[in-house]
């Protein structure tokens, strides 16, 4: 079994890059995580959001930086918990989860993703 794993995981790096998706599949990311709504943590969506809006052009250095380091108190609601550390993704894996995260940036609640779709009492009830 492992070894299957582990030559699979090999492979896949060498053949070529992988996708986010399957980068927060291996690490687990969705064990407290969301795309688009809250769960243990921040959804996705609303990061993006929130560091496209506060961090402008390091948004993408910021959230890097982020996983890379861990992360607690930005997000008032999960003050209870911190995001851990991934010491063990690669510059060009943190890049791709960048990327990623901010483009959900358009399914967070609010502005933006149109109306009338239930989130008529978006306004005010922020990302956080
Ligand atoms: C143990 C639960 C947990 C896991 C697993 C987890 N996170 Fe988090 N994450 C959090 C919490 C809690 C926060 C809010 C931290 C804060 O308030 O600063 C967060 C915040 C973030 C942020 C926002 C940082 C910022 O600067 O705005 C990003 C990006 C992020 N996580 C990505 C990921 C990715 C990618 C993975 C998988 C590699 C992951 N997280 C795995 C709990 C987790």
């Amino acid at each position: 079994m492992r070894k299957i794993f582990i030559a699979s995981l090999a492979l896949s790096g060498l053949l070529f890059a992988q996708s986010a998706e399957e980068i927060i599949d291996e690490n687990g990311c969705l064990a407290c995580h969301a795309v688009a709504s809250k769960k243990a943590a921040p959804a996705f969506a609303g990061i993006g959001k929130r560091n496209k809006r506060f961090e402008g052009a390091n948004a993408k250095s910021t959230i890097m930086n982020s996983i890379k380091n861990g992360s607690s108190g930005k997000y008032p609601m999960f003050s209870e918990s911190a995001m851990p550390p991934f010491a063990n993704l690669s510059q060009e894996e943190l890049s791709t989860l960048a990327d990623y995260i901010l483009a959900q940036s358009s399914k967070a609640h609010g502005r933006g993703n149109g109306r009338g779709m239930g989130q008529g009492m978006g306004m005010g009830r922020g990302m956080n």
